[in-house]
């Protein structure tokens, strides 16, 4: 069993947990997840590791309240325990030291994966800028955290209410024609934003290299059930082994979206139970 240390409501839909992992904390890396499980019955939930802290034997993670078991999770608090804390799984993301500046680009929740990356990056002495989108200025998320390290935190918000109002890949093409140089690109958000992301910085004007992070559907999380499978270059790959790291000019997004929507109505028939 895993003890909850920590637990902070981010905004009305996310929420952040510090877990008690002794183990997962002393091996994990940026880029890795783990998959979790509320209780004996639960589904497996995977979620990427948004920070870990070796000394103290935690890792944090950010999830979005989006069904069921997520919901189950949210009303847990601190001093209570998770059945499961499975890791670190998946490759640590390819963060290369002979970059000399990257752009990390984060929709919502996406920020929470995104911040242990850039967060390495500057420590191996990278310059990193930051586009963190969020429909309105609460579900901007780790502001003030990537402004540790970042040099520039650009916010972009659907309705102006913090930052610059549009969509992040307003920002990016902004300082693409500005002519700012990056080595790299780090997208990690909704589907639909990366395969925007990705379009944009696979102009050949632009070229710019983009890993994304993907997360679909996982069962096991090992390699073994296939759940996970998405399409990078033309050949079937497994997210939980293979990534959740992969080159975004190279995967196939709108398979990637149709795959998301599999278990929609057993997800409803559940959120009925859970609200009767
Ligand atoms: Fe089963 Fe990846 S989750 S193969």
């Amino acid at each position: 069993m895993y003890k909850i240390v920590k637990k902070e409501v981010l905004n009305s839909v996310v929420v952040m947990m510090e877990i008690e992992a002794p183990y997962v904390a002393a091996r994990c890396e940026a880029g890795q997840f783990v998959i979790v499980r509320v209780d004996e019955d639960g589904e497996r939930i995977p979620l990427t590791i948004a920070d870990f802290d070796r000394e103290r034997n935690t890792v944090e993670i950010i999830f979005q309240v989006v069904g069921y078991s997520t919901t189950l999770m949210a009303k847990l608090n601190e001093g209570d325990y998770l059945q499961d804390f499975v890791g670190p799984l998946g490759q640590p993301a390819p963060l290369n030291k002979e970059w000399k500046r990257v752009i990390g680009i984060a929709g919502g929740v996406g920020a929470a994966p995104l911040y242990p990356q850039a967060k390495k990056l500057a420590e191996q002495g990278t310059k990193v800028d930051v586009i963190i989108g969020g429909r309105t200025a609460e579900l901007v998320l780790l502001k003030e955290k990537f402004e540790k390290f970042c040099d520039n935190v650009y916010i972009m918000t659907d309705d102006g209410s913090l930052g610059e109002q549009g969509v992040v890949t307003k920002k990016l093409q902004e300082l693409l024609d500005a002519g700012v140089q990056y080595d790299h690109a780090i997208a990690i958000g909704p589907l639909i934003m990366m395969k925007f992301v990705v379009a944009l910085t696979k102009k050949p004007e632009y070229n710019l290299p983009t890993a994304v992070s993907l997360n679909p559907i996982m069962i096991d999380g090992t390699g073994m059930c296939g759940g996970c499978r998405v399409t990078v270059g033309g050949e079937t790959k497994f997210a939980c082994v293979d990534g959740p790291d992969f080159d975004g000019f190279e995967v196939d997004f709108d398979q990637c979206m149709k795959r998301q929507t599999f278990f929609k109505e057993e997800e409803h028939a559940c959120m009925m139970k859970l609200q009767a």
